[in-house]
């Protein structure tokens, strides 16, 4: 069976500030998303929270970039908003550049990642969301997962997986994409992948099969807006067992905290710090960031599940050295590398500084 999976998230308002969801627009999406389901467009449906995400987790048969299903989490957006307003939620319809719908969310603010995929006779997938960073963040854990053998055994002992991936990997900055096949081309990827504040993996296949493996959203709404409206939180979508790397395999390069960038007013470095569902709000100097998975079966493209796969004391290793790594980065106040260089801030007074003392640079 041919099953689209569409995650489609935005924030639409915050509770409190930026760090949490209201239940009120849970609600509101739910009763939308019900109503979508009794009338045939969706086979199934979940609405979850990431931080001040709302994140449409959709499953139909209608292909990817439908404008359907797009209009209607655009709609959902839009009924969240006004419930914001009226509950004057904190940045009530952020992520929303238009109010005006036009065929596609992409490019309207909110975050999307979609697979059109052929249901295996089992297919556990992962859902990834984060927040308070940006795509660029799931560069590392994929390469980890798709290309690094001290990762994934699979790579190494597992018929299925020794062919290797091929990365998409888009240049958010010149609007350009390019295909990388690990493990040929490792030294060559890593090149761009390390470079994540520019470049992020769209996409992963199998080389032996052909099939997607991974997709994420690599919207960036400072790019869409040219001005500072909001993060642009990731989502992705990974495939897990067969051909594909296990769930612990997928699930391990979270074992250990990286530093991604995006953390208080989309200006500081920060760990990425794993957690179960209920401890994604984060509030300590609005950060700092989270990521939660969550793990689905697919049963003719109804969802089974979630399951919360960080609710793991396993995970808690990772948890304590976030923590660490946290209140290391905080020392450093406003220097880098936990501000984030000049030119890279989501928020900046540097122009009103330059104006106000530019004369007073003298030459060396
Ligand atoms: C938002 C975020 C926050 C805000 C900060 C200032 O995703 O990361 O750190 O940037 O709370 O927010 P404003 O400018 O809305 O007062
Ligand atoms: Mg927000
Ligand atoms: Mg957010």
């Amino acid at each position: 069976m041919t099953v689209t999976l569409s995650v489609i998230k935005a924030d639409i308002g915050g509770y409190v500030g930026h760090s949490s969801m209201h239940p009120a627009l849970v609600e509101k999406a739910q009763e939308m998303l019900e109503k979508a389901k009794g009338r045939k467009l969706l086979i199934d449906y979940r609405v979850m929270a990431c931080g001040d995400d709302l994140q449409l987790i959709m499953t139909h048969s209608r292909g990817e970039e439908n404008s359907e299903v797009h209009k209607l989490a655009f709609d959902i957006f839009m009924a969240g908003t006004e419930e914001a307003k009226r509950l004057k939620l904190y940045g009530a319809g952020q992520d929303l550049l238009s109010e005006a719908f036009s065929g596609n969310v992409k490019g309207m603010g909110p975050g999307v990642a979609e697979m059109e995929i052929q249901e295996r006779p089992s297919e556990p997938i992962i859902i990834f969301m984060a927040d308070k960073t940006s795509a660029g963040a799931w560069n590392l854990p994929l390469y980890k997962m798709f290309a690094d053998p001290f990762n994934t055994a699979g790579l190494v002992i597992a018929e299925s997986l020794h062919r290797g991936f091929a990365f998409e990997i888009h240049d958010v900055r010149t609007h350009r994409k390019i295909t990388l096949n690990a493990p040929d081309e490792i030294y060559d990827m890593l090149m761009f992948l390390g470079a994540p504040s520019r470049h992020a993996v769209k996409k992963v296949f199998s080389r032996a099969s052909g099939e997607i493996a991974a997709v994420s959203s690599t919207e960036r709404l400072t790019e869409v807006a040219g001005r500072y409206v909001g993060k642009d939180d990731p989502v992705m979508i990974v495939r897990c067992q067969g051909n594909f790397p296990a769930v612990g395999e997928v699930l391990e390069p979270f074992a250990h905290p990286f530093i991604v960038e995006g953390w208080m007013r989309g200006s500081h470095h920060g760990p990425l710090m794993t957690t179960s569902f209920k401890d994604a709000n984060p509030s300590r100097f609005d950060g700092p960031p989270r990521v939660i998975a969550a793990g689905f079966q697919l049963a003719n493209g109804t969802l089974v599940g979630p399951r919360d796969m960080f609710d793991d004391p396993a995970f808690d290793q990772a948890r304590d050295e976030a923590n660490t790594l946290a209140s290391m980065l905080r020392r450093h106040g406003p220097f880098e590398p936990h501000r984030l260089p000049l030119d890279e801030m989501e928020y900046t007074t540097m122009a009103g500084i330059m104006k106000k003392l530019g004369t007073r640079w003298e030459p060396l």
